[in-house]
Formats: C-alpha cells, structure tokens, sequence
C-alpha cells in the first residue's frame, strides 16, 4: 500500500504590536503610499520582548494540534523552519519539543530562509511516503524584526513576525501530490544576513542584518516562480484551470500577481496575508494556508498550490489536495 501524507489540522500566531507604515516613515525615508504601491504592504506585527522563535511555534502548533485532535506525545517527527532560532543550538525545534511536551519524536530545524516552510513539508512527506513517521507537526517561526536594520528603507518596510504550523498525517489518498524544492547557492551577494559570531577575518565588520539588493531579487523570483508553477503541474499531468487556491510566500503582490496571472487565476483565488502581515519569511506559507482553512476559504477536497522563493536562492513549491 503507497503511503500518502493528508493535512490534519492547522495553526498560527501573530504578536499582538502593530507597526504601521507611516510607523516606519517616522524612522526613515519613505511613505504610506511608497510602501503600499511597490509592496502591497500597510503593516507588519512586532514580536514582543518576551516573544521568541519557540515561544510563538508554541502557540501556532498548540492550535494546529488542538485542530488536528492529537496530543503532543503522538508526535513521530518535528520540523521547525526558521531563519531566526533562539539559539544557534539547541535547535528550536527541540525547544519546542520540550515545550510541547512531545516526549517520542525527532524534531530538528531546517533553514532555507522563505522556502523554509516548503523544504519542511518536502522532507515530512518523505518521511510520512516511506513509513518512517505517521504524524509531522511542520512549522514556519520568525522573529524578522530582529534581523532587520530599521535604518534601511529598502528591507525595513518589509519583513514582520508570527509562525505558522500544520500537522500531517499518513493516510492512503494524497493529501499531498507533490514537491519540488531547489537551490543555487551562486546568488549570495543578492539577498543574505551575516553571522558576527561565525564571520572571518574579511567580514568581521559586518552586523548581522538582513542585506537585499531587491530590484535584482524581485526579478529572479517572478522568473523562477513562473517556472516552478510549471513544473509542479507538469509533475501532476495538471492543468492550470485544476488549481483552486494559491497560497503563496508573502513577499510582494507584484510577485504573487506574476504567479497568478501565469496560472491564469483571479486574485479572488489568491490567499493574501502580505497587507497587514508584511513577508514573515518562513511563517508566511503557513499562516496564510491557516487562515484560509480557518475562514472556510480553502474547503476539504480542493488543491492548493504552495510556493516559495527566498535567499540561497532557495525555492519550491508544494501541491495539496486539502
Ligand atoms: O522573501 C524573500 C525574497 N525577497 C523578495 O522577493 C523581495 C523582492 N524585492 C522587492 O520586493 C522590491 O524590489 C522592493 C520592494 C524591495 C523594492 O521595490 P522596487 O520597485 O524594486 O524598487 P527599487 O529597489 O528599484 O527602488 C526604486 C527607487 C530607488 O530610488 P531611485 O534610485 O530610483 O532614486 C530607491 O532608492 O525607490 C527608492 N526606494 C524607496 N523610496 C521610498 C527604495 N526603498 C524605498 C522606500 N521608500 N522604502
């Protein structure tokens, strides 16, 4: 019998600080209408000082797992995809573990900055597809604010924080069709955030904020997006008219409006977190996929099309029958 992976329960947290954009043009040079033009962006969540990678997973898998009806111990596997763990280790998704209580899994991080979410699900399908886990609890958590220099308009305005969780279960029926993720480490210059503690000697100066030269980003995500599109259908003998929901990495409108025009889809099929949630890197996927389960949006039997693009460059994509 082919072991297939199916969604069992979803979760998300967002901080409860708002910060607006005529917040940011307050710090730095810009505006309200800048922002939203070129980003589709108005505000953004500010974790709190007592507010961490864990604690906000804690919150969003809790909820995902109460939705799921299981209990932490029936956990086989956690991933936690993050880009700004508590510590450098243990990991935190280990953290988590202990915080959930969740005594008989594995958990371990996995960093492929945007695309985090997706890589995690990738790798929980294969372990769910080849019996190694019966239940994944996969989660996207982000503390962004804490990377961004606020003294740089062109990456201050965008990032947010909050996490993501979903709980897979293995189950005869996809569930999920498929994922494709991918790498090229050749464009590091473009998008990257140093580690001062690890640098060398040549970028011992460096301050560990996010550096994006993002009209050169911005070009290779619509490009590459548009072609990973392609082949998730070619892998699933899809048709575009086949996809009913797109749920996409939140980074800008313009990029996901690309996405949608090459599917040929109304943005009315389009889940959109990036107004009021600004690009929660790794979270971004998965708070957007809870939150149109939650409001009733993405109904059981319907398929979901998930991707992703983010530094590496990294990039995948995930295609559910929810
Ligand atoms: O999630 C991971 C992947 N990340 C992304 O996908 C991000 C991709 N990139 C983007 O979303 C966009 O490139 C940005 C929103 C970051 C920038 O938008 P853009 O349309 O590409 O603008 P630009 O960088 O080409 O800059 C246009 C102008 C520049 O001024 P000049 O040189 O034309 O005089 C910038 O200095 O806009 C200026 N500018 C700003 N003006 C007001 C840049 N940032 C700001 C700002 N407010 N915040």
């Amino acid at each position: 019998m082919r072991h297939y992976s199916r969604v069992i329960g979803t979760g998300g947290y967002l901080p409860t600080t708002i910060c607006t954009n005529d917040d940011i043009s307050q710090r730095v040079e810009t505006s309200d209408s800048w922002i939203f033009e070129r980003t589709g962006i108005k505000s953004r969540r500010i974790a709190g000082g007592d507010e961490s990678a864990a604690s906000m997973a804690e919150i969003a898998a809790t909820q995902a797992m109460d939705a799921a009806e299981i209990l932490a111990d029936e956990l086989d596997l956690i991933i936690v995809a993050t880009g700004t763990p508590d510590r450098v280790y243990p990991s935190t998704a280990c953290l988590l573990q202990q915080r959930l209580g969740a005594k008989n899994c594995v958990a371990f991080d996995i960093q492929a900055a945007c695309s985090g979410s997706i890589f995690a699900l990738s790798i929980a399908d294969q372990y769910i597809k080849s019996g190694a886990a019966k239940k994944v609890l996969v989660v996207g958590s982000e503390v962004c604010s804490r990377l961004v220099d606020w003294t740089d308009r062109e990456t201050c305005i965008l990032f947010g924080d909050g996490a993501g969780a979903i709980v897979l279960e293995v189950a005869e029926q996809a569930g999920i069709l498929s994922t494709h993720i991918h790498s090229d480490g050749g464009c590091e210059d473009l998008l990257y955030c140093p580690n001062p503690q690890a640098a060398t000697a040549a970028n011992k100066d460096e301050l560990g904020f996010i550096k994006m030269r993002g009209n050169e980003v911005f070009k290779v995500a619509v490009n590459t997006l548009g072609r990973i599109v392609d082949e998730t259908l070619a892998a699933n003998e899809m048709d575009k008219s086949d996809i009913d929901w797109l749920v996409p990495h939140q980074a800008n409108i313009r990029i996901i409006a690309a996405t949608a025009k090459k599917l040929r889809m109304s943005m009315d099929q389009v889940v959109v977190t990036l107004e009021n949630q600004g690009n929660t890197s790794s979270a971004s996927i998965l708070l957007a996929f809870n939150e149109a389960v939650r409001d009733g949006r993405i109904q059981r039997g319907q398929v979901v099309l998930l991707e992703a693009f983010g530094a590496g460059f990294t990039w995948g994509s995930a295609l559910i029958r929810y």
